[in-house]
């Protein structure tokens, strides 16, 4: 008996993703656009829900936190003063065989013997005399990286054809060397064959602004949410009535042209980004406002903010906030884990940054950023547009008002101690003199704690914890394996699946529609009454819808009185199965999502 092959859970789950709706290729009719994909009926709902639960708990649960619904070109100098235009980049290199295209930095590290020659000769005589070109022309040198266990003749077919592709007909390579090699990233995986120096790849997208397009009018698609939560930070104080601490979040699309998008939606061109900048007082203000700074250490009590908190207290409660997020969506400390970056991992402006990765098919990998990012990025607004970004605080002011000269002095010292040990980015002395007098006199620029996540990769993220197999049996002894998506009620695409028991029955079809009816309004619900009872629950499964009701002769009271308004009602993840009245379904089931 021929064994078919098992697909990778990836593959099962792209298939899937396409065959329900969740996710399909953007502009598939023409061959599809890499790093771009459209989101079908249920995955729009799903994503819709995601949206919802972080919106609400990041800001309408929350009073300290307000939203911002910003555009996605702006006024280029952003991207100038945040860094992007500079430095936005990844390191690219590309096939000097095949010209494919590499993240340089993404390439698996490779060992064994590097083939090196020094160019090529002609060997076909006729060809060597039809183009003087090919004899003349000074071919460049080309190495391949030959892994332990190959013959060096596979490398040697690899430079043939690399010369064969400069126009010679029959190269003969010269001055072979060779050298052992350990975990290099400068061979094409696939090949062997030489990349390109990694150069570095800017990855805006740009466009321009207006009729004329000239480069003046040049203009970027956002590459993050997050700046124009800066640019507008003033706006927002001006506006809501909000003080520091207090936070601005956003949703909405972001775009960067990955040198290698992959892993279905994980890395895209186009996505969209879940951003919140929460501004807080820096350290020196609590310690002038409370006595001194509350110490983070584990165990630490994170629940409910404090007016001694530094900047290290609001990133680790941040932290807990996000993961007790996560939790709520059914994303446990099973699935999640931390990668907390080093001091060489750092940007020099952070103080911290920790990725919440979570364990995706094809590895554990980054969902969310959540960075401490000290006052860089309001700073480096407030220099490059002119316009103070820094807020009054008069609590503050009173504070420095009752330290003595002295103390001032020790904590003018101890800043600029702490600016000349920096090991990059150092402040000149009179900038750091300069911050201490402002804030004496209560001025200070923000700090902020970044929880930045990808809506995208949550979206994918939960596909893949739901995706679940489950092997049944038929009424005629066929095993059948079957699709159940345990999507968390509360970003279930659709919520409840109604059907008559029968299709054919009026009565059952309009109770089963008065019953559709009674929930619409609440709960996103689908009516089905197409096939057998247990083809429409498999269909639900595999939607993720966590509850079915059928409405059948009981639900008619043809069993007496007891039974009549009641339904069955099927739970997605187990099939257990309850009797229920219909004038409980509401109350029983809108608690839970
Ligand atoms: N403002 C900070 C910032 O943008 P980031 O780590 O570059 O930080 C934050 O992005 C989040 O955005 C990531 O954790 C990820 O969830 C999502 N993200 C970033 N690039 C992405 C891409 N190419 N495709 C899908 N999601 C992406």
């Amino acid at each position: 008996m021929s064994q078919t092959k098992e697909p990778p859970l990836m593959e099962k789950i792209v298939s899937l993703c396409k065959r329900r709706g969740f996710i399909f290729q953007s502009s598939e009719i023409y061959g599809g656009i890499n790093g771009f994909w459209d989101y079908g009926p249920l995955g729009a709902e799903l994503k819709r829900n995601l949206r919802e639960t972080w919106w609400r708990a990041m800001t309408r649960e929350r009073e300290d936190v307000v939203g911002l619904d910003a555009t996605i070109i702006m006024h280029p100098a952003i991207w100038k003063a945040s860094g992007h235009v500079d430095t936005f980049s990844d390191p690219m290199s590309d096939c000097l065989l095949t010209k494919k295209r590499f993240r340089s930095d993404h390439v698996d590290p490779q060992s064994g013997v590097i083939y090196r020659w020094s160019g090529a000769k002609e060997g076909d005589e006729a060809a060597r005399k039809e183009s003087q070109l090919a004899l003349d022309a000074p071919s460049p040198p080309f190495s391949v990286l030959l892994p332990a266990g190959k013959p060096p003749e596979s490398a040697r077919k690899v430079g043939i054809q690399y010369y064969q592709q400069r126009g010679f007909k029959s190269p003969e390579l010269q001055g072979e060397t060779t050298e052992k090699v350990e975990n290099s990233r400068a061979f094409n995986p696939e090949n062997g064959a030489q990349l390109t120096e990694p150069k570095p790849f800017n990855l805006m997208f740009h466009t321009f602004v207006g009729a004329t397009a000239n480069p003046d009018d040049k203009a970027y698609l956002r590459p993050e949410t997050a700046q124009a939560i800066f640019a507008q930070f003033k706006n927002v104080v001006d506006s809501s009535r909000q003080k520091v601490p207090f936070g601005i979040c956003q949703i909405g699309k972001a775009f960067r042209n990955e040198v290698t998008p992959r892993n279905f939606t994980f890395r895209s061109r186009e996505f969209e980004q879940m951003e919140l900048e929460f501004f807080i007082k820096p350290d020196e203000a609590i310690e002038a406002v409370c006595g001194s700074v509350f110490a983070w250490s584990e165990g630490a009590d994170l629940s409910v903010p404090q007016d001694n908190w530094g900047w290290e207290m609001w990133h680790r409660y941040w932290v807990a906030q996000r993961t007790a997020y996560y939790a709520g969506i059914g994303l446990g400390a099973d699935v999640l884990d931390y990668f907390w970056q080093g001091p060489e991992d750092l940007a020099h402006y952070a103080r911290a940054c920790v990725d919440i990765l979570f364990k995706f098919p094809f590895g554990t990998e980054e969902l969310e950023g959540i960075a401490a990012r000290g006052d860089f990025d309001l700073s480096a607004h407030q220099n490059a547009s002119g316009k103070p970004q820094d807020v009054f605080d008069e609590e503050v002011k009173n504070a420095f008002a009752k330290w003595t000269a002295e103390q001032k002095a020790a904590l003018v010292a101890r800043k600029q101690a702490e600016n000349q040990a920096k090991a990059k980015g150092s402040l000149p002395e009179t900038k750091i003199t300069e911050w201490c007098e402002r804030l004496f006199k209560g001025f200070y620029v923000p700090h902020v704690i970044e929880p930045s996540a990808g809506l995208d990769r949550l979206a994918l993220a939960v596909i893949a914890h739901a995706f679940t197999e489950v092997e049944k049996t038929d009424a005629k002894g066929h095993k059948e394996v079957l699709t159940v998506m345990k999507l968390h009620p509360r970003i279930a695409p659709v919520k409840v699946g109604v059907f008559p028991l029968l299709k054919n029955k009026p009565e059952l079809v309009a109770k089963a529609r008065s019953v559709y009816d009674l929930l619409k309004p609440h709960l996103t619900t689908f009516y089905d009454e197409g096939g057998s009872i247990g083809k429409r629950y498999a269909r639900q499964d595999e939607a993720g819808t966590p509850w079915c009701i059928t409405v059948d002769f009981d639900t008619l009271g043809e069993k007496g009185l007891e039974a009549k308004d009641t339904v069955t009602l099927r739970h997605r993840d187990d099939g257990s199965q309850e009797r229920i009245a219909i004038s409980e379904l509401l109350g029983r089931l809108l608690p839970l999502v």
